[in-house]
């Protein structure tokens, strides 16, 4: 297994709209252990391969949340390969979204509180199911990478700018630290 780098904002990478997963040989499956391996490491808990720079349709997720209140985080990997979601609930829940790619910028997005999503799993099994909460959010928010949105632009543009203006500093910041 291996440390991939994550390419960030405003690399041009993370605007491409990513194709299918035609194949599953040996190369998928080291690459989703090498997506994990990253997502782990970085910490996050979703990462989309374009990412990692590879334009797929192929992104992983695990919430790692305790199976109990206040416990120890229990990791549960989830592997989704050409995602589709096929509804939408008209409820919406907001959440304050991060992303690797934007790194350490949060900011308040809304979306559908209840989506059902068809994808395929890395043995190439299909999936029908109904999600919600942190997953469904999650979900959609690495679903937009692969047509090559990021969260920020579900902002307003002053909030968006706000964003971006905090990251450049964040950077700067870590240039003269280093
Ligand atoms: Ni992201």
């Amino acid at each position: 297994m291996a440390l991939l780098p994550i390419i960030e904002t405003p690399d041009p990478r993370l605007r491409k709209v990513s194709t299918p997963v035609e194949t599953f040989d040996d190369a998928l499956q080291t690459l989703i252990d090498d997506m994990f391996e990253t997502m782990y490491d970085a910490p996050g808990i979703g990462l989309a391969a374009i990412q990692v720079g590879v334009p797929q349709r192929l992104l992983v997720i695990d919430l790692q949340e305790p199976e109990e209140e206040g416990g120890k985080p229990v990791r549960k990997p989830l592997v989704f390969i050409n995602p589709e979601i096929v509804e939408e609930s008209e409820e919406v829940q907001t959440y304050s979204e991060g992303c690797l790619s934007v790194p350490d910028q949060y900011a308040d997005v809304q979306r559908p509180a209840v989506i059902r999503a068809k994808w395929l799993d890395r043995d190439g099994k299909a999936h029908d199911e109904r999600l919600e909460g942190l997953l469904a959010i999650c979900l959609q928010h690495e679903m937009d990478h692969l047509q090559g949105i990021l969260f920020i632009d579900h902002l307003s543009r002053l909030k968006r700018d706000m964003v971006l203006k905090r990251l450049a500093k964040a950077r700067k910041e870590t240039a003269k630290a280093a």
